[in-house]
């Protein structure tokens, strides 16, 4: 189907373009290098772009410096699983936030000192083992995990373990702002036994701060938490224990889009449809999560903000300017007056822009009415529905291209699966792909290119490789193949 027009020639397409930065944009230029890719090591393929993280870490840095404060930026290890970005972040200074024994294994191999590592999430007995016989902080889930740390501490004649106190489900006074209820963390009215506990086993157990992760975008909640935060390091020092330090864990977001007036748009084109006072704007009127209730629209819309101005080191920044509610001073001010550092677990944050994955077009066909696209690749290769987040593919040409006509089309994956939509939204694409050619779906190394892909159907998950570039020319190699040797590059 070509885009419906108004009048005066004007399409309806509803474009959610991606925000791509040079680098990025400098490889969605090379057709033939991305095309002769995925011809040689198959679809979906995801492409990584390691020299992008520094620019990233340093945004994350200069918020530290502008606040005076000291600490250190750990990145969030699951948000993709490639070698090639941990690899070129160990020969920085960040740190890495593992959440399984395996991406322990992972970040020992691929550099990062034990100092420079933080075991976050819910650990089984091998983890919490080579955790404090690596020297690695734990950042403790549960009472029972810590009970458990200084068990294996004690019995197994381990060396004394960094820890810091997972705290959740803070509340402010006065305010009426509550941190919301979280499976993970110690909620923080039971701090006293968390204490306890470090006093009871000083030989194995070694406070050295408290921590939250909100699974939140929003700041309100995250000011509290932070508060609570520094009311729990007085709570401490009151007891005689000395720990110095706080980590506000991640979930600083990412801006995906490039035009706030599209995302404006289309968000209220789509109440529009779910109202029915326009054609459906999703695969079977999909409304994520509204609905339509005799005339008046119900739910919630259950989408990431996909354009959000204020996302990265800028919310942190925005966090420690926020005053909080029982202080009444900036949180940053807070923090250096009583010299702590702040520690942060940014995953979707450090890998903004940092890579991609590729899909073929395997069939383009108009079907009832709609344009299908049927790719080499199904919806938990490039799982940005599932993490709702809407986003344009870029189409990349191979050889001649159709006329440069918009065209609205559903993305079709290759699974053989009714519900295997690469995203349920009619995305509009500035020009018609054909079969061979390919689309990108960029920004998308944090989560979607392998948090959720799966060997369904016995269909291989797509294989990963790092890009950088060489003498102004952009080279590759598979991720596990790729080392931080490379000379670095000037800015394109
Ligand atoms: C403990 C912890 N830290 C950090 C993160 C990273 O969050 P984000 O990728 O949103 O920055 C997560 C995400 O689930 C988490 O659970």
């Amino acid at each position: 189907m070509t885009a419906p027009r108004l009048g005066l020639g004007v399409a309806l397409t509803l474009y959610l373009t991606p925000r791509i930065d040079a680098i990025l944009r400098s490889v969605l230029d090379e057709p033939v290098l991305l095309g002769g890719l995925v011809e040689a090591l198959g679809s979906p393929l995801g492409v990584v772009l390691p020299e992008r993280l520094a620019g990233n870490v340093a945004a994350f840095r200069d918020v530290y410096s502008g606040h005076r404060l000291g600490g250190q930026i750990f990145f969030a290890h699951k948000a993709n699983q490639s070698s090639a970005l941990i690899r070129e972040l160990a020969a920085g200074d960040a740190g890495i936030d593992v959440a399984s024994l395996a991406e322990l294994q992972h970040a020992l191999g691929a550099g990062f000192a034990p100092q420079r590592i933080m075991a976050t999430g819910p650990k089984n007995r091998e983890f919490l083992w080579l955790c404090a016989r690596a020297g690695v902080t734990v950042n403790a889930d549960s009472l029972a995990e810590l009970a458990e740390l200084a068990a294996l501490v004690t019995g197994r004649g381990l060396p004394r373990v960094r820890v810091m106190a997972r705290l959740s489900g803070f509340a402010s006074a006065g305010t009426g702002v509550a941190s919301g209820r979280s499976r993970f963390g110690v909620p923080s009215a039971g701090l006293a036994q968390v204490l306890d506990l470090v006093e009871k086993h000083p030989e194995a157990l070694d406070l050295v701060g408290v921590a939250f992760h909100l699974d939140t975008i929003g700041l309100p909640e995250k000011v509290v938490a932070l508060e609570g935060c520094l009311a729990a390091l007085d709570e401490c020092r009151r007891r005689g224990l000395r720990p110095w330090s706080v980590d506000a864990g991640g979930g600083f977001g990412v801006d995906y889009l490039a035009d706030a007036a599209q995302w404006e748009r289309y968000t209220s084109e789509l109440t529009r449809a779910v109202l029915g006072r326009r054609p459906p704007l999703t695969w079977r009127g999909h409304g994520y999560g509204l609905r339509n209730e005799g005339g008046t629209v119900r739910g919630a819309l259950g989408l990431y903000p996909a354009h959000r101005p204020v996302a990265g080191a800028a919310y942190l920044d925005r966090l420690l300017r926020a005053a909080g509610p029982s202080h009444g001073r900036p949180l940053g001010e807070l923090l250096l007056d009583n010299m702590y550092d702040l520690h942060v677990e940014p995953g979707r944050a450090l890998l903004d822009q940092c890579g991609m994955v590729l899909a073929t077009v395997l069939e383009v066909r108009d079907d009832d009415g709609d344009t299908v696209v049927r790719l080499d690749l199904n919806a938990r290769d490039v799982s940005l529905e599932e993490h709702g987040v809407l986003m344009d593919p870029v189409v990349v040409h191979r050889g001649s291209r159709a006329a440069d006509r918009p065209v609205d089309v559903y993305l079709f994956g290759n699974l053989c699966l009714e519900a295997d939509l690469v995203t349920r939204r009619r995305v509009s694409l500035p020009s018609r792909p054909r079969p061979g050619d390919l689309l990108a779906f960029v920004n998308t190394a944090g989560y979607f290119m392998d948090f959720s892909a799966t060997h369904a159907l016995r269909q291989p998950i797509g294989r990963k490789v790092a890009m950088y570039r060489d003498g102004g020319a952009w080279r590759w190699c598979l991720d596990e193949q790729y080392w931080p040797l490379h000379p670095r590059a000037e800015a394109p």
